[in-house]
């Protein structure tokens, strides 16, 4: 019997494996330098968190978390994104300190049950940050700049950053009394959901994704005209801050993101060489969520990358995406005592740090070369039964297809040094 992977989800094979290895790798290297520490957290967590935190009106919330039942009986649920986990785990980890300021990333899988589609799936790739402890509007900058130096220094092209205020619990309220006006006059034109989320929380019919809804919001007031005079001070810093950062940013008054935790600023990153998935990053500040969830009063701010949309970009525009060159050295072995002779070689040369892969089967010397190039490999060494008799290996640059003659003595050292060129 054979068996698919479950609609929704994709395995990651070679060769794409290597761009992902490459992304995490640029990712987490850069959240180092800008001072986070990496927090691993369970995949499943108590349904509460979830619905406390993203909000029991959200579309996550309501339609797509993977929730079961464990043989105790408890709800539990597979984490739909990382925020909640992360600082469910700073609180009872006492990783905060009221007056300091706790920086975290993580990576790994999210499950949303959404309509899978290009760019959308089921299971997903995160890697995330939160810094927890700072109302300082300087950190949501440390965060937008962050995303932006990732995307290029990863090459991407044609991203741009989306940034709207979502005011705060002073200036919200007020808002919601208009907005709720508003879709009242224009509620024939709303979807179900809408109709009942337009009563218990407004904000989220500008998330719906149904084409009718859509047409309604972009005539409805815009939160900047509410805004209290402390969010209006913060969101034009902002601005004013990116702007003086050659940060290039557009201000998108609908932007209101599909989780209920935000205040103040929020924002999205978007690729232009993706479909209606054109989100590849997205995240902002939540200033009431840690107390929300029984820790200390504590503003924060964080973002995620969504790592698929990032592969697919990057596969777009780089033509394949992969890294050009591979292995450092293609062993080709023929017969027995070759493979005597090069085995312990080969494990040298990997110890020192080189990539290394060798013919270790009955194969002809062509597709043995034929392997070689496969593999990328910058040289690839030949020895066959006349090379062990007089003691010699062929090396051969597989770049200007030069060949030499080298003892086997001298062959790791010269290796070693070749790869330091
Ligand atoms: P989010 O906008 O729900 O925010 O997700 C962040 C990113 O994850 C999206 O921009 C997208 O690239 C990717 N993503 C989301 N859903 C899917 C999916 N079904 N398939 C593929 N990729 C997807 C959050 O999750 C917040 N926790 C971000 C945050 C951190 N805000 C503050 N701190």
């Amino acid at each position: 019997m054979k068996f698919k992977s479950v609609r929704g989800t994709k395995d990651i094979c070679p060769p794409e494996i290597e761009l992902w290895q490459y992304l995490e790798k640029t990712a987490v290297e850069l959240l180092q330098d800008y001072g986070f520490s990496e927090i691993r957290t369970p995949i499943f967590e108590e349904s509460a968190l979830f619905n406390r935190s993203i909000g029991e009106d959200t579309d996550i919330v309501e339609k797509e978390m993977y929730t079961f039942t464990d043989k105790k009986g408890r709800s539990l649920t597979l984490r739909p994104e990382g925020t909640a986990g992360v600082v469910r785990a700073a609180i009872e980890n006492n990783l905060l300190v009221q007056g300091s300021l706790t920086k975290l990333y993580y990576q790994g899988p999210m499950f949303r049950y959404e309509r899978p589609q290009a760019g959308r799936y089921r299971q997903f790739y995160q890697i995330g940050a939160e810094s927890i402890g700072s109302d300082s509007y300087w950190r949501d900058i440390e965060i937008i700049a962050w995303c932006v130096e990732f995307f290029s220094r990863i090459g991407l092209d044609g991203i741009k950053v989306y940034i709207n205020s979502v005011g705060c619990t002073e200036c919200r309220p007020s808002y919601r009394t208009v907005l709720q006006k508003f879709l009242q006059e224009n509620s024939s034109q709303l979807c179900v959901d809408c109709q009942r989320r337009m009563v218990r929380n407004p904000l989220r019919v500008l998330d719906c994704k149904v084409e009718t809804c859509r047409q309604v919001v972009t005539r409805i007031p815009a939160m900047q005209d509410y805004l209290c005079p402390s969010c209006l001070d913060n969101f034009q810093n902002i601005r004013q801050t990116l702007q003086k950062e050659n940060i290039a940013f557009i201000v998108d008054k609908f932007l209101v993101r599909g989780l209920d935790y935000y205040t103040r600023v929020v924002f999205e990153i978007k690729s232009d060489s993706l479909g209606a998935q054109d989100a590849v990053a997205a995240g902002g500040r939540y200033d009431k969520l840690v107390k929300e969830l029984g820790g200390p009063e504590m503003p924060a701010v964080g973002f995620a990358l969504g790592v698929e949309r990032v592969v697919e970009v990057l596969k777009k525009q780089k033509d394949g995406g992969l890294p050009e060159a591979w292995g450092d050295v293609y062993f080709a072995l023929l017969g027995q005592p070759a493979r005597q002779e090069a085995f312990n070689l080969i494990r040298d040369l990997r110890q020192s740090g080189l990539k290394v892969e060798a013919c270790l089967e009955n194969k002809s010397l062509r597709s043995q070369m034929r392997l070689a190039d496969q593999y990328k490999a910058k040289f690839t060494v030949i020895i066959g039964e006349e090379e062990i008799e007089k003691g010699m290996a062929i090396v051969r640059d597989m770049l200007t297809k030069e060949q030499k003659e080298i003892k086997l003595n001298d062959l790791t050292s010269l290796l070693k040094e070749l790869k330091l060129k």
